[in-house]
């Protein structure tokens, strides 16, 4: 890259101010053709404002923005596109019953689209092919992966003659897998021209796919490094203002008796096939056990069915000596598991209500009367929401206008507040920053040496690794093994693609 290349995007002086938040503070970034830029930031820094300014969703309150040179006023994302800005969003915005191809050409004013559509299935094959983004661009959206589906989503913005592409968090729903698949397709790209902007938490990624670095603090621009001049830790210090450990210290500790018990438990899945075939296990007191495996091999029923958000076909499911099996997640909450849901947004959290209200969504019945005591909540949100670090918002703040970030922390202060005897965490940190990921590893640490049960659902290898203290890899439905959380990285990733292990502890 030379001193002459023209930047591909150039934002000066961006100013955005939401009610009571100034999300982006006189922000400068700049983006050159055939770069992978990273943003990186806490939770509410700024980094979807930023990007959501520059794909025309936001107008910004004052700054310049210049692609390619030239100055540019975006009314609308039609405008932004047109420019030759593209941008894959976390929650994707496909249509499921419709195909590759149809999903790719929708919006665009295409006249006579049966015509089209043949032209445009063999355009989404040839941008597959060169690309690297396999396909079959006449399979219906419902069929694929989730990294499938995110394929689609960037081959919607190349489609729309996008030179410029966002990528706003990416890897956070992604298996291990599809991320190397991803980054392999963005390095690609960017071969070919491209710029890239990738937003993410996970600093190993962005060591490994980043050409340059931007970071944001409380709206601002803290700093900007070159990758190959940083390092992971520099990084964290940068975005967070202090030392980050990497390490946990995890006490040993004689774990008590079972808290929960799960009997040879079966259930479908949403689309009426076998999810779980028969598993059984324990948690016990003062214990974390580990649930790894890849995405897909019935985690998500398994974490359903022990909150009473889906029905057994058979089996037993046992916490603290109460046959909960069939029983509704009133039940559950009743007898003191608590939730940490897979969807934060959809189940997790109710977006009108303001924090103190989703802080009150599962606790109003311990308050005796008929009349909340508002006023006690009130307080008592003011605690937790210090305690937890929730930023960016008052306690009148409808919950849809938190970061993404900072809804989790809601959600895990509302949880992990309400003394459970079991915990079911499902991804507990996934889209968290390191500092937030740092204090939600030592809450569930300090529930262990509480004595609380923990169950840890994640598919993040390294977490399920730090923090667990015997780990049971799921593979199509069974429990394949448990094994000691020292077991190597590579001998855990055999169980998971259905490799039996050798040396199993129960
Ligand atoms: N539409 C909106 N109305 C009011 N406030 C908003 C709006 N969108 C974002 N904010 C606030 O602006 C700040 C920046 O949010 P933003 O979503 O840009 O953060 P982020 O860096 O993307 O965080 P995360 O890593 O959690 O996704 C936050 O405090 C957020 O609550
Ligand atoms: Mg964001």
């Amino acid at each position: 890259m030379s001193e002459e290349t023209p930047f591909a995007v150039r934002m000066q002086g961006i100013v955005k101010q939401f009610p009571g938040v100034l999300a982006n503070d006189h922000v400068d970034f700049d983006l050159r053709p055939g770069e992978i830029h990273a943003l990186l930031g806490e939770n509410g820094a700024g980094k979807s404002t930023l990007m959501n300014i520059l794909s025309g969703l936001y107008a910004p309150n004052a700054g310049e923005i210049a692609i390619f040179g030239k100055p540019m006023r975006f009314r609308s994302p039609r405008d932004a596109i047109k420019a030759g800005i593209g941008m894959v969003h976390q929650h994707f915005m496909l249509i499921e019953s419709h195909s590759v191809t149809e999903n790719v050409i929708l919006g665009l004013a295409t006249p006579r689209f049966r015509l089209r559509i043949k032209q445009a299935g063999e355009t989404v094959a040839k941008l597959g092919e060169q690309y690297g983004l396999h396909i079959d661009p006449e399979t219906a959206i419902w069929q694929l992966s989730v990294g499938e589906q995110q394929r689609v989503e960037i081959i919607k913005a190349l489609y729309r003659g996008a030179k410029i592409l966002i990528l706003d968090e990416p890897t956070a729903v992604l298996t291990p897998q599809e991320a190397e698949e991803l980054f392999r397709i963005l390095k690609h790209m960017a071969g070919a021209g491209h710029a890239i902007i990738f937003i993410s938490h996970k600093l190993d990624e962005v060591m490994q796919i980043a050409d340059r670095i931007t970071v944001l603090r409380k709206g601002k621009v803290v700093g900007r490094r070159l990758a190959s001049e940083t390092n992971k830790k520099a990084l964290a210090r940068l975005m967070v203002g202090r030392e980050v450990l990497f390490h946990l210290e995890k006490a040993p500790i004689q774990p008590g008796k079972a808290v929960l018990k799960v009997e040879n438990l079966q259930a479908d899945n949403d689309k009426g096939l076998p999810a779980l075939k028969g598993i059984s296990f324990e948690v016990r007191e003062g214990e974390i056990l580990g649930i790894a495996g890849v995405a897909g091999n019935g985690q998500t029923e398994l974490g359903e069915l022990l909150t009473g958000l889906r029905s057994s076909k058979g089996g037993r499911i046992f916490v603290a000596g109460h046959d909960l099996t069939g029983k509704a997640p009133r039940d559950f909450i009743d007898t003191g598991v608590s939730n940490i849901p897979e969807s934060r947004v959809e189940d997790g959290s109710v977006g009108n209500l303001n924090l103190v209200e989703n802080l009150m969504l599962k606790g109003y019945r311990q308050t005796p009367g008929l009349f909340l005591d508002y006023r006690q909540w009130w307080q008592k949100s003011e605690k937790l929401v210090r305690a937890f670090d929730v930023q960016g918002a008052s306690l009148r703040t409808p919950a849809r206008l938190l970061s993404g970030g900072n809804l989790q922390k809601l959600i895990l202060a509302r949880e992990l507040s309400s003394q459970p005897r079991l915990t079911i965490a499902v991804h507990p940190t996934q889209g968290l920053d390191i500092g937030a990921t740092e204090s939600v590893r030592k809450i569930l640490l300090q529930q262990r040496a509480e004595g609380k049960a923990i169950l840890l659902i994640s598919e993040d290898l390294e977490e399920v690794q730090a923090l667990s203290d015997r780990i049971a890899v799921m593979y199509e439905g069974t429990i394949i093994g448990i094994v000691p959380p020292e077991t190597p990285r590579e001998e855990i990733g055999l169980m998971m693609a259905g490799t039996p292990h050798k040396t199993e502890t129960q």
